[in-house]
């Protein structure tokens, strides 16, 4: 198989951890024999250094020539006294618009080995194989906006189109999972959430292999924390998904392990780490580069469909924790403490 991939390296540790990943990529392409061409652009706080803007119309070219986008991260101090259209994150925001990236995918996966990160008594945590499918293009956060002294509106909008579009990812997604969705609204009170919940009655209908279960976002946000076990695919609007998908985050305990996708209907999508550009620890040496990897994992399974080196980069990244080595942020008593390089040369070697 052939791809192009657009790497945006970024500011921060973005760079590093990208470096990390690309060169899984590359291991898994020689182990496979496909062939993943690279094209490298600029996007954030660098890009603005570079272009004075933070998504350069270079880049959104390059990324338009491209099969799918590989992402570090954006941000830093330098930049956080800038006006609001030269700010790193503003470009983030203008790359998901940009390309249409409406399902924003979360996995939370127990990772046995580091479970005594976790917040949570290991029992409750060691099931945890979830994944949030976050709507991120429309609702309240892009409503039309209302103030004045006595009062203040925001106005929560979905259509049809745009729910059954995330709805349908979302039974896609479930199938290549367990089997299991778990629709999330407030359908005792929103009409919006009404909307929703006839849409997934609806779509249920073509999916008979898929079990659905709808639940009100209140309850939910409490059951993730007392049987995270309980979850495979949850979908939910764009503000629910934004909460619950931080509340999820927590679950495992390491920022540093998280990835996701940003992806639309034929498949084109944005992987990035969840965490951000780690000024503190940048240049170092020192970042986990485990959740930039396992974007990649997403990137091979939902953009390329290559599920066997999805499943082969997971197994990798698992086995090396299950060996006793960690970065420094995951390191405790009698583990081996590796650098960034030396933890993805072991990711390699599994490989
Ligand atoms: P952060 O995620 O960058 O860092 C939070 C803490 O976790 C820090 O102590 C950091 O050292 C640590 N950390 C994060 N990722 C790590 C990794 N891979 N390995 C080891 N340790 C890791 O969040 P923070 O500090 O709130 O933001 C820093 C900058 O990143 C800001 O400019 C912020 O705007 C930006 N940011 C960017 C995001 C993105 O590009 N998607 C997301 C979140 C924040
Ligand atoms: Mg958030």
């Amino acid at each position: 198989m052939e791809k192009k991939i657009t790497v945006l390296p970024g500011d921060g540790i973005g760079p590093e951890v990208v470096a990390s990943a690309v060169k899984v990529l590359q291991a898994i392409g020689k182990r496979y024999n496909h062939e993943f061409q690279l094209s490298y652009a600029a996007i954030g706080g660098s890009a603005i250094d570079e272009y004075n803007n933070p998504l350069p119309d270079e880049t959104i070219a390059i990324c338009e020539a491209s099969d799918a986008i590989l992402l570090g991260a954006v941000g830093g101090p330098k930049w956080d006294n800038n006006p609001p259209e030269l700010r790193p994150e503003k470009g983030l925001l203008k790359i998901r618009k940009r390309f249409d990236l409406f399902a924003n995918l979360r996995p939370v996966k127990a990772i046995p080995s580091l479970l005594g990160a976790s917040p949570l008594k290991s029992e409750v945590a060691e099931n945890v194989d979830l994944m949030i499918v976050r709507e991120l293009t429309g609702g309240i956060y892009f409503g039309e906006k209302h103030r004045d002294y006595g009062q203040a509106s925001d106005l929560n909008i979905y259509t049809r189109e745009e729910i059954e579009r995330i709805v349908e990812n979302a039974f896609e997604l479930a199938r290549l999972r367990r089997g299991k969705l778990c629709s999330v609204d407030k359908a005792n009170v929103l009409e919006t959430s009404r909307l929703w919940r006839e849409v997934v009655e609806e779509k249920k209908e073509l999916y008979p292999d898929v079990e659905v279960e709808h639940n009100l976002v209140d309850s939910v946000a409490m059951k993730l924390i007392t049987n995270p076990g309980h979850y495979d695919v949850v979908v939910t609007d764009n503000m629910f998904g934004d909460i619950l998908s931080d509340e999820a985050s927590v679950i495992t305990g390491s920022l540093g392990v998280l990835p996701s996708a940003s992806i639309r209907s034929d498949n084109f999508g944005l992987y990035e780490p969840v965490h951000g550009s780690a000024p503190d620890i940048a240049g170092q040496g020192k970042a986990n580069p485990a959740a930039t990897i396992l974007s990649v994992a997403m990137m091979l399974r939902y953009s390329f469909g290559l599920q066997e080196e999805a499943a082969e980069v997971e197994r990798s990244v698992s086995a090396v924790f299950d060996d006793g080595y960690y970065t420094a942020d995951l390191a405790k008593g009698n583990s081996r403490t590796l650098t960034t390089d030396e933890w993805t040369d072991r990711v390699i070697a599994e490989i």
